[in-house]
């Protein structure tokens, strides 16, 4: 009887780690998609301020006028806001039921790898949140100019006026490059665990096709990000 009750309990627990894989990596090809679309975005810098301007204020006018000015961007942050909450719920299910079920060492190094590899993706993530609240108040809720020498006047109410000022200052690049190397290694390592939870990595092609699908979508997001704030940085655009 007692066996049975323990077996039972064993196999709820399972089927609830697996649960939660699905939920990480469901939500997961959701930030996938939007880190690959809010990049593609931000190149348009390169075809100067209007024209950053003007794709933001597209993203605004999209489904209307079957929705209100901003009603689809609206609807497609409260998704994000709850996935980001699904996302975290689950990864901290996990990580409370990781470190719950080993409190000794690991005898053997591809484990002790893993587990190296887990805690860099639970750090990476809580660091990448710090992160996105500081981007968010600087470009969305708060838009704060951190460049002294740009006016608000300079400015004229511009996002894409505010990217160039704030780029211009090698910290603030400095801080972008460690965030986005840091989600560079937190998108490659959740393309492949996703892979796996979702089975698609069961033959040694699937694998292979899985690991370079994991770096070729990190590699464009780093390099498709830090290229805005390079460029000017760099005096590349102005
Ligand atoms: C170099 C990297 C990045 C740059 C230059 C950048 C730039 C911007 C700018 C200018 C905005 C305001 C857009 C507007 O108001 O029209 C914005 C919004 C946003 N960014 Fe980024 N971003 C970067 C990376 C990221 C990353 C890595 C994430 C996610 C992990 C992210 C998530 C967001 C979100 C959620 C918003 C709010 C969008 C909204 O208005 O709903 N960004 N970003």
């Amino acid at each position: 009887m007692a066996t049975t009750t323990l077996l039972q309990g064993e196999q709820t627990a399972r089927r609830t780690t697996v649960f939660m894989k699905i939920l990480m990596a469901s939500t997961g090809a959701l930030f996938v998609f939007y880190v690959l679309m809010h990049m593609y975005g931000n190149l348009k810098i390169f075809f100067g301020y209007q024209a950053f301007d003007e794709y933001a204020e597209h993203l605004r006018e999209m489904l209307t006028p079957i929705l209100p000015h901003s009603g689809f961007l609206w609807l497609f942050r409260a998704l994000l806001v709850l996935s980001l909450f699904v996302h975290a719920y689950a990864a901290f299910t996990l990580w409370s039921r990781a470190s719950g079920a080993r409190p000794q060492r690991y005898a053997v190094k591809s484990a002790a790898k893993g587990a190296l590899r887990s805690k860099m993706m639970r750090w990476g993530g809580v660091a990448l949140l710090a992160f996105l609240i500081f981007h968010l108040v600087q470009f969305t809720i708060a838009k704060v100019n951190l460049n002294p020498s740009v006016t608000a006047a300079q400015l004229k109410g511009s996002t894409g006026l505010l990217v160039i000022a704030s780029f211009q200052l090698w910290w603030v690049v400095l801080i972008y490059a460690i965030a986005m190397v840091a989600l560079g290694m937190h998108l490659f390592h959740g393309v492949w665990s996703g892979a796996q939870t979702l089975g698609w990595t069961n033959t040694a092609a699937s694998r292979r096709l899985a690991h370079t699908a994991a770096h070729v979508i990190a590699g464009v997001v780093v390099i498709g990000f830090l290229l805005p704030p390079l460029a000017i940085l760099f005096g590349l655009v102005k």
